[in-house]
């Protein structure tokens, strides 16, 4: 026998998730898009209420919202393609949601901000450069509550290489170096640098596919319009208003090295700002790890020690930590 709902038994939260009242909302009212669940106390179980995209009536629709609010409306975990795909459209669900594991809004994190990124890179405009923006203040409202929540996604970094899982692993892993590094972090540093972490290869873009694709030594004309990407980021970001120096130095910075030997400008050690360093770091390490049409991905140990091993070009304060990091597996 049951004595409360609140002690919906460990097997039952196992397999399905309690539904929140916003993520309710968020629905389709009339045809939930996933089977929904009702708690019976008395027998201690859980029934099918109705079936995915079933037409509900009225008298269901304001059953279900009280159901809801007592606690007593479940969705099946097994459905969580479906469930993740819809909160994916309104990230900031994932706040309000007591009911997902950590792993599970890790999951959401990486379907959702990759999908956004692309929108923005195919079409670098202001209105879906706000749409992007406010799901990465989703994400860093969430890690600022916690920043040991980083660690779940940094054991999720996408292998297929694409621009905006690139983008994406890149803000992850500078994310976790900023924690690592940072005493002190105020929210304002905190979304400026995953700002400019995310969109530090914004100008790549505007690169031709054909050039990013080649899979022999690119001509010197393909080498200059690569190398114009720090610059072409910039822009695009300037012409939309938006150059906090986190931001700009991420795009502008990522590609120089301590030794003086990178682009666009050669500057060199204490001229590339912290932030340049880190994204240097955090960028290498992630284009390192995957398979790129010129090169094989390496394991992430291994790419760490490599950076380790450059450090004429790479801040060691940053290499060793990902070097650690990934031989032992403990984040
Ligand atoms: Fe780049
Ligand atoms: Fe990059």
């Amino acid at each position: 026998m049951c004595a409360h709902k609140s002690s919906v038994p460990d097997n039952i939260t196992e397999e399905y998730y309690q539904i929140s009242l916003a993520i309710l909302d968020s629905f389709p009212k009339y045809r939930p898009p996933l089977d929904l669940f009702v708690f019976k106390e008395d027998v201690c179980q859980l029934q099918t209420y109705s079936r995915k995209g079933q037409r509900l009536t009225n008298e269901q629709v304001e059953e279900i919202n009280n159901l809801c609010q007592t606690g007593d409306l479940f969705v099946s975990r097994s459905d969580h393609p479906v469930y993740s795909k819809h909160i994916c459209k309104q990230l900031d669900l994932v706040l309000v949601d007591a009911n997902l594991k950590e792993a599970e809004i890790a999951d959401i994190f990486f379907q959702a901000l990759p999908a956004r990124l692309e929108e923005f890179f195919d079409q670098p405009v202001q209105a879906v450069y706000e749409r992007l923006d406010a799901d990465i203040m989703v994400l860093t409202e969430y890690l600022n509550e916690d920043q040991h929540r980083i660690k779940a996604l940094m054991r999720r970094l996408k292998t297929a290489h694409t621009l905006p899982n690139h983008s994406m692993n890149t803000a992850v892993v500078g994310l976790w170096l900023l924690f690592r590094t940072r005493k002190e972090l105020r929210r304002r540093d905190l979304d400026r640098t995953a700002q400019g972490l995310f969109l530090h290869d914004l100008g790549m873009s505007k690169v031709p596919q054909f050039i990013r694709d080649k899979t022999v030594p690119l001509t010197k004309e393909d080498r200059e319009k690569v190398v114009a990407h720090s610059l072409t980021g910039a822009r695009i970001m300037g012409k939309l208003g938006i150059k906090h120096d986190e931001i700009m130095q991420c795009i502008l910075e990522h590609h120089e090295r301590l030794d003086g030997s990178g682009y666009p400008r050669k500057t060199a050690d204490q001229q590339i700002s912290s932030i340049g360093q880190l994204a240097a770091a955090a960028d290498s390490f992630c284009a390192m790890i995957t398979d790129r049409p010129y090169a094989k991905a390496m394991e992430p140990a291994e790419a760490g020690r490599e950076l380790v091993k450059a450090e004429r070009l790479y801040n060691r304060k940053y290499t060793m930590l990902l070097a650690q990091a990934f031989v032992t597996g403990t984040f």
